[in-house]
């Protein structure tokens, strides 16, 4: 950090932790829950016979909470994240930026601004579920949430 509020750019390698929170708020709530696609050809998928034009969905919210490929899929634990426990698996099990030609052209961009504004609120702010409010996430183009998210801030002693 430079002073309030600033961050140095450099500081993003050394907040793995808050790198990990983000990609697993972004495994369960992914931004962009289904990615259409249409096929180009006949083609076959999984044996599946997938016609020309067919319009197929690949769907992160399913994938990032499959239980073959996640240990405990619907809970939020960081730590999977980390190198020694994602040995083994798929590259393709994580995808909120989409993969291939098309994927996010924005992924490091976005990944920076929201690692400066988690890092730089967090540091400052106590954010806590208000209560009695539920959170419903609401499928649309982008993942939004139902009526809204009520939070209590709170100033951190110092902060
Ligand atoms: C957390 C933030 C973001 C997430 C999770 C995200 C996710 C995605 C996904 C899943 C796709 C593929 C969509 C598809 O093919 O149907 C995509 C494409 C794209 N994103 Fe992002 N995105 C984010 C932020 C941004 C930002 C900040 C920008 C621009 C400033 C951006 C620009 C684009 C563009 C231009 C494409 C289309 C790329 C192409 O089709 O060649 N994204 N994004």
């Amino acid at each position: 950090m430079l002073g309030s509020g600033q961050i140095d750019p450099s500081a993003m390698t050394r907040m793995p932790y808050v790198r990990r929170v983000l990609d697993e708020s972004m495994r369960l709530y992914p931004p962009i829950p289904a990615i259409m696609r249409m096929a180009a050809q006949d083609d076959e998928l999984c044996g599946v016979k997938v016609p020309a034009n067919a319009v197929t969905l690949v769907m992160p919210w399913i994938i990032h909470r499959h239980r073959k490929l996640w240990t405990d899929p619907d809970r939020f634990d960081p730590d999977r994240f980390l190198p020694e426990n994602s040995v083994g698996r798929p590259r393709l099990a994580y995808l909120p930026f989409a993969m291939g030609p098309r994927v996010c052209i924005a992924a490091a961009v976005a990944i920076q601004q929201l690692m400066i504004g988690i890092s730089v609120l967090a540091r400052k702010f106590r954010f806590r579920l208000a209560d009695g409010h539920e959170v419903r996430p609401a499928g649309a183009v982008s993942l939004r949430v139902h009526e809204g998210l009520y939070m209590t801030v709170e100033r951190r002693r110092g902060g």
